[in-house]
């Protein structure tokens, strides 16, 4: 795409190829009362004076507050905590009450099991655009060494997450499925009670035989993107690897595309299913509030499967 005014959604998906971590901005207002938003916009700048950014939409609810703060902390998100993202991403009523958080040196919020947190005084706020860049200069901050939540094509990931699914491969056979999506709706199987489509491999590349099985399955292409959830069936007690794949245009061979709405309401083949696609409704509906990456047809902020127990 070359031209000077540009679809908003093709641009905001190709910034989105760009993998980063996740962070909770946070400051207290003039009352004093903690306010915070997510961003992934957060970037290292400068090592001596000690120099970092971030993003702020001037369609934030907090854009007074947070620009008229003298100081701001950064706190880098760790694999276990895409709740916390997710919460303070959300108009939701506190914000503070999903996390453990405590007032740092500066007097700005910091979460508990963070990467890594920085505390900053505000050196510079830069008109960009419908954004601004708050300039920080660090002036406490520590490192945790847990790692990091990872962000990318509106989805999360986690190397632990990542790891996991290698070693189930090696251990044996393992059900590949997939949260296949078109244009914000989810491909199902069945009639009454939905499943996710899936097949058994031994070995290999998953993704390869995911995608082989996709296309055959829907007459489709097929692009596997992140791993979803991975999680051991208590039923049969096997591994269970589930990927985010993105099919082309066009009616599937079989099954159907189920939009947020429908799915909603629809019955699902076991819990396990049915937690995943209550994590993908809830993910689009932060879509719907239309705020950062999401649009009013049906999102794209694509999460891994909420549970730690499925993780
Ligand atoms: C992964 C992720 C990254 C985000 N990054 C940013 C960002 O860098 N800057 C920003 O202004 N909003 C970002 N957002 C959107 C805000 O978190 C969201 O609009 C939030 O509701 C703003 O809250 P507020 O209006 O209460 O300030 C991001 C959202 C998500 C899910």
């Amino acid at each position: 795409m070359t031209a000077e005014v540009f679809d908003p959604r093709a641009l905001r998906d190709a910034f989105g190829a760009f993998a980063t971590g996740v962070t909770v901005v946070t400051a207290s207002d003039a009352a004093g009362k903690p306010i915070g938003f997510t961003a992934n916009s957060f970037t290292s700048v400068s090592l001596d004076p000690p120099l970092l950014l971030v993003c702020l939409a001037k369609s934030s609810r907090n854009y007074e507050s947070m620009t008229s703060a003298g100081r701001f902390a950064i706190n880098v998100l760790s694999e276990t905590q895409k709740d916390v993202s997710n919460t303070f991403a959300r108009p939701v009523e506190d914000r503070f009450a999903a996390v453990d958080w405590r007032l740092g040196r500066d007097g700005c919020p910091i979460f508990s099991d963070v990467a890594a947190w920085f505390e900053c005084s505000m050196q510079d706020i830069i008109e960009a655009g419908d954004h601004v860049i708050l300039i920080g200069r660090v002036t406490a901050f520590e490192n945790s060494g847990l790692n990091g939540l990872g962000y990318a094509r509106g989805g999360y990931f986690t190397p632990r997450l990542a790891g996991k699914a290698v070693s189930a491969a090696v251990e044996g056979e393992i059900r590949l499925g997939a949260v296949l999506e078109q244009h914000g709706a989810v491909f199902l199987a069945g009639n009454e009670a939905l499943s996710l489509p899936n097949c058994t491999v031994e070995g290999g590349d998953p993704a390869r035989t995911l995608a082989a099985y996709l296309e055959q399955l829907t007459g489709l292409n097929v692009t596997i993107g992140f791993l979803y959830s991975v999680y051991e069936d208590k039923s049969d007690g096997r591994q269970n690897i589930v990927y985010h794949a993105l099919a082309s245009d066009g009616a599937p061979r079989q099954g159907r595309f189920l939009r947020p709405a429908e799915l909603a309401a629809a019955k699902f083949s076991s819990s396990a299913t049915a937690d995943i696609i209550n994590r993908f409704v809830l993910e689009s509906s932060i879509g719907n509030f239309g705020m950062y990456f999401g649009d009013e047809t049906g999102g794209t902020v694509h999460p891994i499967a909420k549970k730690d127990a499925h993780s």
